[in-house]
């Protein structure tokens, strides 16, 4: 199948694909930042990147060969760790975008005799006056899933899509599963982080957490590049004392292939693992669509 991937960052849709056993013929990307497009050509070389999604109506493609659309636009202005601003956010505003290609690929698809293409939105945990607005525009409901039924992560994400699917089976995994002994050096916490996270639980009474092996470990996030204040909370103990979630540990999180990211600096993997998608939800969802393509390739 052709695949239309929206807001593509390192290509974790490109991941859950093969995970979920569906072959991709052509694979559109279209991504913005340079490290995370480098991680995704590393990996997916074959992939062809479009660049700016609000320049789609100038891509040379052809349209209606589109089997598949996937993407999770920005979610800063709908987050609740934002400023709520929703749709008035220039980021959020970009799921009209979406909206806006999805409607050009499906009526490309109708003049050429086609049945609609196939669509996976995914975002973060909103309002529900915005839940309904993007339900509205893309014509289904949305079903909620906290990454922590299929990984070590506590992540809730909402996905739309127009086929049906179930909430996972919980895998039972954990913290203690994915988390690593010996980190790299790079990885612990300084004297100068530890005392400014000294200084700043004083003052917030917000204290380090350090995760048990039977627990799940807290969301990633992008601002998880920020060094030592930004990973504050991501406490880990190791041979050498406290240290932040390691990289590796990340991909783990996030049930990417261990190293997949290992392409660009450690900055650029963290923020890049706080923005992907949880892989293995992702290809949970596309579970059932590959069997139904089985199915018609069977009749
Ligand atoms: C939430 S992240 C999606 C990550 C992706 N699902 C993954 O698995 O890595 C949103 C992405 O949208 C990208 N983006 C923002 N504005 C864009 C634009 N105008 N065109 C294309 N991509 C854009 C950002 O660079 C970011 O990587």
């Amino acid at each position: 199948m052709n695949v239309l991937s929206l807001f593509d960052g390192m290509s974790c849709g490109r991941i859950a694909l093969d995970r979920a056993g569906i072959q991709v013929n052509k694979y559109y990307a279209s991504e913005l930042d340079k490290y995370a497009i480098t991680v995704a050509q590393a990996n997916w070389p074959e992939t062809i990147q479009l660049g700016d999604v609000t320049k789609w109506r100038e891509w040379d493609i052809d349209w209606s060969s589109i089997d598949l659309l996937i993407g999770g636009s920005p979610c800063q202005g709908f987050s609740f760790a934002g400023k709520q601003l929703a749709f008035d956010d220039p980021r959020s505003k970009l799921f009209f975008v979406y909206s806006d290609i999805l409607t050009h690929i499906d009526n490309e698809r109708d003049k050429a005799g086609k049945t609609e293409v196939k669509f996976l939105l995914e975002n973060v945990k909103m309002k529900k006056e915005y839940l309904e607005i993007i339900s509205d525009y893309l014509g289904v409901k949305p079903v909620f899933i906290n990454s922590a039924l299929v990984s070590a992560q506590n992540r809730q994400r909402y996905y739309w899509a127009n086929w049906d699917f179930e909430q996972p089976e919980d895998k039972g995994i954990t913290w203690g599963d994915i988390r690593e002994y010996n980190a790299p050096d790079c990885h612990y916490y300084t004297e100068i982080g530890l005392s400014w996270i000294k200084r700043h639980s004083e003052r917030t009474g917000k204290k380090l957490r350090v995760w048990g092996d039977d627990e799940k470990c807290q969301m990633l996030e992008a601002s998880m590049f920020k060094n030592y204040s930004g990973q504050r909370f991501f406490g880990v103990n190791d041979t050498n004392g406290l240290r932040y979630i390691s990289l590796l540990e990340c991909e783990r999180a996030q049930t990417v292939p261990d190293n997949y990211t290992n392409h660009v600096s450690n900055t650029q993997r963290y923020k890049m693992l706080g923005n992907g998608w949880t892989v293995d939800v992702i290809a949970h969802i596309f579970t059932p669509l590959a069997s139904s393509i089985n199915l018609e390739r069977a009749a």
